[in-house]
């Protein structure tokens, strides 16, 4: 069995001196955010397990159906001898792509979660000991270097996470992974789409209050990394649809007037009563805005599949 190597693209420090400078600049503006990559640490990356089997979250199953019914096309499409993860989380998904992939030699899956990254990984090569897999501690909007591997390859970004990029933040990441693409490699990218306003709320705020502690998990996080003194039971978790923006806007809202304190960023942060914090968007799409967009950094279109509900796409484009 070939070992899991696992390499982190950026030491530890500086992984805490990136999440002091996102809190101090997200609880200093006006409104107040959180980016969403601090969710996932071990119990993040649980939670997040949680919601995919959650029953109003259909974008897993969507596609996975999707997976199951095109991996075949996409593998011969892209004949890949590398498969490149982003945001990879369990790939449990992935499995369905990589026992497809005739040709795999490598699976690099990259994620800010080393907890993820590690489980899945040891799963994988358990598993398929034919297969090298080379994990990356790395944050995806970020400059991302990945290891000198066989081509072609398959870039992979799945779950509708490209989503929770804000529009100019997901152009800047189009045109770094173009970078990472030599002609002929490809991109599989999966994009919920827009639908009913009802179904999408509840699939962001589900009867058993999972993504309710999914959200809230971040105060978590400030509180240990930062020693602050967040009690996440004095917010409220708010999903709402912004249909301007068509993008679900998740919010934690303060229930009372309250002083939070950040001594590790000699910081203290007032919320009003009624107050909300912005902790993601996942932005939904349409056939003509991802085409375009792909477009607009040099990657060419070739498929464009949906589950047998029409709820999420996935697209398959090549560098020219
Ligand atoms: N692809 C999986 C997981 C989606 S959840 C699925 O489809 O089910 C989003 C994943 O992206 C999580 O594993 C999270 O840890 C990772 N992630 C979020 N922001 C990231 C960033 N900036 N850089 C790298 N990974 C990130
Ligand atoms: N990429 C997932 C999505 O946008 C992440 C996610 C699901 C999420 N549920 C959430 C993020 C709730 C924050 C809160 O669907």
């Amino acid at each position: 069995m070939s070992p899991l190597r696992v390499t982190r693209t950026l030491p530890e420090d500086a992984t805490d001196a990136a999440l002091r400078a996102d809190v101090l600049n997200g609880l200093t503006a006006t409104p107040k955010t959180l980016p969403p990559k601090w969710f996932y640490d071990a119990r993040g990356s649980e939670l997040f397990e949680e919601i995919t089997e959650l029953p109003e979250y259909y974008p897993t199953r969507a596609e996975r159906e999707i997976l199951l019914a095109r991996s075949g096309e996409i593998a011969a499409a892209s004949g890949a001898r590398t498969l490149v993860e982003l945001g990879s989380g369990s790939s449990e998904k992935t499995r369905l792509l990589i026992d497809a992939l005739t040709g795999l030699e490598v699976y690099v899956p990259v994620d800010v979660s080393e907890s993820a990254l590690t489980q899945a990984g040891q799963v994988l090569i358990e598993e398929r000991p034919w297969l090298t897999v080379h994990a990356l501690i790395a944050d995806f909007t970020g400059r991302m270097e990945l290891p000198e591997t066989p081509g072609p390859r398959l870039l992979a970004f799945l779950g509708g996470t490209i989503g929770n990029l804000l529009p100019a933040e997901r152009a800047r990441f189009l045109a770094s992974i173009r970078r990472l693409l030599a002609p002929g490699d490809t991109l599989l990218l999966g994009t919920d789409l827009v639908k009913d306003e009802e179904v999408l709320v509840r699939a962001y705020d589900d009867a058993a209050g999972v993504t309710a502690e999914f959200n809230k998990n971040v105060l978590a996080v400030v509180d240990r990394e930062l020693d602050a003194d967040f009690n996440p039971d004095s917010f409220d978790h708010v999903a709402l649809w912004d249909a301007d923006n068509e993008w679900i806007e998740m919010r934690l809202r303060s229930r009372v007037a309250q002083t939070v304190k950040v001594p590790a960023l000699d910081l203290a942060v007032d919320f009003a009563a009624g107050e909300e914090l912005r902790t993601e968007v996942s932005a939904k799409f349409r056939r003509a805005g991802v085409t375009a967009e792909l477009a607009a950094t040099g990657l060419e279109l070739t498929n464009w599949w949906t589950d047998s509900q029409g709820r999420f796409a996935l697209s398959l484009s090549m560098a020219r």
